[in-house]
């Protein structure tokens, strides 16, 4: 028997306005789960807007945020969404935490407050720090780190709630090739070999992995293509960042 499942985020009509100035217009989309989506748009397009939304972070003026089937004011189990913020990674260099501390500032969202770390949420806290590589680095002051290493400890802090979908919003600001060619391949496996769904923000085309297999834009209304691929190279695009951008990523294509 097949059985009906809800969509994870299921967005209907969504209008923000702050005063009179439009920020999102009837933006209506839906996440599955499993899913491997993009959501790119320019700087100032409304990306982040819209995931604070989701995040019951900001109030929309107008339309419905269903999480996991239930009315986002109905919702609970915020344990089973991971966000990295925009800019989480750019710590100060004196920041007062270790990767560890920081790790498990995931886990306590679930903890009673001031109850004691159980056998439970320690295995999770070193499980995200294993998927996410930085084991090694737990006792390490996260102000020391690398951008790329910071990085993956603000993701394995979003994954010590054992979460069913991880939000980034623009993970890849101020980290080097290589090491985003590493992230994506840990993304990669988060998304495929556990099952967790992965929606990545980003103004940047030319960072857009080829594991997506959706991608929303975004620039005040919200479209959404199917074939990644396909819409890449097609005129909308240039429509969303303006001639320049267009050209540069057929650039990209030429090498
Ligand atoms: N609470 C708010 N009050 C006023 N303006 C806001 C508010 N939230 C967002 N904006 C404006 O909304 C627009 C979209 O911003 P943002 O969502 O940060 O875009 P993006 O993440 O795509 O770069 C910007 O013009 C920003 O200044
Ligand atoms: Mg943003």
């Amino acid at each position: 028997m097949m059985k009906f499942k809800a969509p994870i985020f299921d967005i209907k009509n969504l209008d923000f306005r702050v005063k009179s100035q439009k920020i999102l217009s009837n933006v209506s989309l839906e996440i599955f789960q499993s899913e491997y989506i993009a959501i790119i748009g320019p700087n100032g397009g409304g990306k982040t807007t819209l995931i604070r939304m989701l995040l019951g972070l900001d109030k929309p003026t107008s339309g419905d945020i269903r999480i996991f089937g239930k009315k986002i004011k109905n919702f609970k189990e915020w344990h089973k969404i991971g966000y990295v913020p925009q800019r989480a990674s750019h710590v100060d260099s004196s920041f007062p935490a270790t990767v560890l501390d920081i790790v498990k500032m995931g886990r306590t969202s679930q903890r009673p407050l001031f109850g004691s770390f159980s056998d439970e949420d320690e295995k999770h806290v070193h499980d995200s720090m294993t998927k996410m590589d930085v084991l090694h680095l737990q006792d390490k002051m996260v102000g020391t780190l690398s951008g790329g290493q910071r990085q993956r400890v603000m993701i394995a802090r979003a994954l010590a709630s054992s979460p069913e979908i991880l939000i980034l919003d623009e993970p890849n600001t101020g980290v080097d090739m290589v090491s985003q060619n590493r992230f994506y391949a840990l993304l990669r496996k988060l998304n495929k070999d556990d099952g967790i769904t992965i929606v990545f923000i980003t103004h940047d085309i030319g960072v857009i992995a080829d594991d997506i297999g959706r991608l929303f834009t975004i620039n005040e209304k919200a479209t959404i293509c199917n074939n990644p691929k396909q819409i890449l190279s097609c005129d909308e695009m240039s429509e969303l960042y303006g001639r320049e951008a267009h050209l540069l990523h057929m650039h990209k294509h030429e090498h």
